[in-house]
């Protein structure tokens, strides 16, 4: 017999399986009856998942499109920004924070994060705002509600429109409000590792005003009010049936999961009190985060020794994002550099995402904070 200790199991960033296991037959019940059903595009599925969803943001209208990246480029045409107008976001996000706004010819443009949240300072924002500038975006980051309420009063103030991110903040809140009920609209991504993910790519905005929801209505099927006719140009982002059928079927679970990832979260807080080495982001007041991420930083210039210990251990940890978005390749045009976002760019050095889904075992949430603050200690 060996003496080698096993190989503890990996413990992985999400466990879709189990999600799958939870939710038993319905899953496949609900993609088969659309496959018999023969209405594979929009439909009735999308349409009660676009009624429930806005529900659940407190807002009235949803148009669900084909991914969250259509969501933010529909959100942006919708609110009227176009070729050569300036918009405002975070540099410490996603990629398509910002490129969706170059995509559609306008102008990226960014100023800091808050250093202990990750979060688009609105005061910053407030100065960074120009004649030129025609929306700002800012972005629900790892789950947490940006200061919706002070972009809100920025971009009236400033008259222009406010767009969130809400990618990763499905059924977060801030002051008991969730995504879209201050914002003009609120662009959400159901990508299958996100809180509330679809079998592949989704996308929905959310909007109070019911002309805002007619335009992206019309924008996700080529400018069009009525068959044939073309009103202005748009483009072909609708949401599949089966994408519509299967967030119906997860939808109801959502709160459900949630809580289990605050509940983990806790767990780690607990765990990360005491030390110097591990600080958690700073958690916003009135702040129901979704923690699509748990996120620490670890200073010191040690993250990335961090990783490769956890990631020895099979433990699956990550960056999110390891480069912001100013210092990309592909933003090398938008005239920004090193040095020009500090807490941005000391975050990126910094971050690292611990596993945090519903169906992590509190041993297993233990043995992540036990190997970080081991890895940490020396
Ligand atoms: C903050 C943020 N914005 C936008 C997106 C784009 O969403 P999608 O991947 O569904 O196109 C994502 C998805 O990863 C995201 O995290």
């Amino acid at each position: 017999m060996s003496n080698t200790a096993p190989p503890p199991t990996a413990i992985a960033p999400l466990d879709l399986a189990a999600e799958r296991a939870a939710l038993g037959p319905a899953l496949e019940e609900a993609v088969l009856a659309v496959l018999h059903g023969g209405q594979y595009v929009l439909g009735p599925e999308v349409e009660r998942f676009e009624r429930e969803f806005a529900a659940l943001c407190g807002v009235e209208h949803g148009v669900a499109v084909s991914s969250g990246t259509d969501a933010l480029v529909l959100g942006l045409r919708a609110l009227g920004v176009g070729p050569g107008d300036r918009v405002l976001t975070s540099p410490f996000s996603f990629f398509a924070s910002a490129s969706t706004i170059a995509w559609i010819g306008a102008i990226p443009a960014f100023c800091d994060v808050d250093p202990e949240t990750g979060l688009l300072d609105p005061e910053l924002a407030g100065a960074a705002i120009d004649a030129e500038t025609r929306a700002v975006v800012p972005v629900h980051l790892y789950g947490q509600l940006a200061d919706t309420a002070a972009f809100r009063a920025l971009a009236d103030a400033r008259g222009i429109a406010l767009l969130e991110d809400a990618a990763q903040a499905h059924g977060a809140t801030r002051d008991g409000q969730g995504p879209g009920a201050l914002g003009d609209a609120a662009a959400f991504s159901f990508y299958p590792t996100k809180n509330l993910g679809a079998a592949g790519e989704g996308g929905m905005v959310v909007t109070r005003d019911a002309a805002t929801a007619k335009t992206l209505r019309e924008l996700r099927d080529h400018g069009s009010p009525a068959k044939y006719e073309h009103a202005f140009l748009g483009t072909n982002a609708r949401m599949h049936a089966f994408q519509g059928a299967v967030l119906n079927v997860k939808l109801p679970h959502l709160a459900r999961w949630n809580a289990r990832r605050r509940e983990i979260a806790a767990r780690y807080d607990a765990a990360f009190a005491g030390s110097d080495a591990v600080r958690p982001l700073r958690r916003e007041p009135g702040c129901e985060h979704a923690y699509h991420q748990y996120t620490v930083r670890i200073a010191g210039g040690e993250r990335d020794a961090v990783l490769a210990g956890l990631r020895e251990r099979r433990i699956g940890a990550a960056v999110h994002y390891p480069t912001p978005v100013h210092l990309q390749e592909a933003a090398r045009g938008w005239g920004y550099g090193p040095g020009d976002f500090p807490a941005a760019e000391r975050l990126a050095a910094e971050v690292l995402c611990l596993p945090v889904h519903p169906f992590l075992a509190d041993g297993d949430a233990d043995r992540v904070a036990a190997a970080v603050l081991a890895l940490t200690a020396g």
